[in-house]
């Protein structure tokens, strides 16, 4: 039996050199050709679910502008970061030195994206970030080969205050996962709720990727808060949602976040989410011909609903796109790439968006509440939000 397969084996591989030694000029040939594209997105943990949303964005962007970039047909590539900063270096040089990619289109956690900052500084490749929202990616770390098609993290809460404190909601809890993620978004709610008049009576935090909150859930309870408001993403958001409500605090406390805290959990979350109310640069019910155009065939492709993440995939792919067709593929151009990459407006699900000078998109935030399990738009928080950029200098 062993001896077979041995032979078997060494036939095989024979047969497969004979082979691969014939066709090896032209293989070289046509894959020198190709665009080398990598994914580096956590495929398991609780943010798994984010980063497949992710990729099935870029590739249906890049579908339906025929496949291609640039006129030049795409290898592709693929880490699972599995959300972990420790890995991030090395993780991004499997791709970026082992597979030689020419673009690098990650992450989706703010400490990982810290290592790819790092190595796409240092190496020069393109990175694309189609999540990931650390300020220093588009502020003192900022770059002339990083990207982002997606927000900072404080963005969506510098819209969040002042609805608070329309509503009365004066005195508020905030919680969060302890990391930039959740450290920065609560800059942004401090910045525009304290600027509203309102007051922040307890800070509470649990690290990354932690979901034991009933502690601080029996803290908030005992605190009378007239809201609280919060960071959390992907599976820990729907946990701390049913949470929530399991604690008895859905009635009695109103709820509110920054949007991620409702994207792609509302058939996890179920009844627990309705009313919740959040803001963010998307929502499911933007009632736009491109955004109902968008739904159809993302639900269509993948048999799911997409959400955030999922639109700033597509728009990540429809940037690079775009990007690459200015340059007819040569993506050495990097010049020329740039500056297209630069000036592009994209026309997403979300809105049209443009690129800060520090490479972050301007983008209106929605007020969204919980309905039927959608996020309905009630209005524009903030029009035409952009990051500061404060400490960018590119090099
Ligand atoms: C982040 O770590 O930057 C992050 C993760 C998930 C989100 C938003 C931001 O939904």
């Amino acid at each position: 039996m062993t001896t077979r397969r041995l032979v078997l084996s060494r036939g095989a591989a024979l047969v497969g050199a004979a082979s691969t030694s014939l066709l090896l000029p032209e293989i070289v040939r046509a894959q020198s050709n190709r665009v080398r594209v990598g994914f580096m997105l956590p495929y398991t943990g609780t943010f798994a679910q984010l980063g497949v949303a992710i990729e099935n964005g870029v590739r249906m962007a890049i579908n339906e502008k025929g496949g291609k970039l640039g006129g030049r047909e795409i290898e592709w590539f693929k880490v699972d970061d599995e959300s972990e900063p420790s890995k991030g270096v090395e993780n991004a040089n499997r791709l970026v030195q082992r597979d030689k990619v020419d673009v690098l289109i990650g992450t989706v956690h703010s400490g990982v994206q810290m290592g790819i900052q790092r190595v796409a500084r240092e190496s020069g490749v393109l990175n694309l970030i189609p999540n990931a929202g650390v300020h220093a990616a588009t502020r003192a770390l900022c770059a002339p080969n990083v990207f982002r098609t997606s927000f900072s993290n404080s963005q969506p809460t510098r819209a969040l205050g002042k609805p608070m404190m329309d509503k009365g909601l004066k005195r508020t809890v905030w919680i969060t996962w302890k990391y930039a993620a959740g450290d920065e978004a609560f800059e942004g709610f401090k910045e525009s709720y304290t600027a509203a008049g309102g007051t922040i009576i307890k800070e509470l935090g649990l690290p990354f990727p932690n979901v034991e909150f009933q502690a601080l859930l029996t803290e908030i309870a005992s605190l009378r808060p007239d809201a609280v408001a919060c960071f959390f993403a992907g599976g820990g958001a729907a946990k701390f949602i049913r949470d929530y409500a399991a604690a008895g605090l859905k009635d009695r406390i109103p709820l509110w976040g920054s949007g991620f805290l409702t994207e792609g959990v509302l058939d996890a979350a179920g009844p627990a989410a309705e009313g919740i109310m959040t803001t963010m640069h998307y929502a499911d019910s933007l009632d736009t011909p491109r955004n109902r155009q968008f739904r159809n065939a993302y639900a269509t492709q993948f048999k799911m609903q997409p959400d955030v993440y999922s639109v700033q995939g597509y728009d990540t792919g429809l940037l690079l796109a775009q990007g690459m067709a200015a340059v007819k593929g040569d993506i050495a151009n990097k010049q020329a790439l740039y500056k297209s990459l630069e000036t592009q407006t994209i026309d997403s699900p979300r809105g049209k968006w443009t690129m800060s000078p520090s490479h972050n998109p301007v983008q209106d935030i929605y007020l969204r509440r919980v309905e039927n399990k959608d996020n309905k738009v009630i209005g524009i928080a903030a029009k035409a939000l952009a990051d500061s950029g404060a400490g960018c200098k590119m090099g």
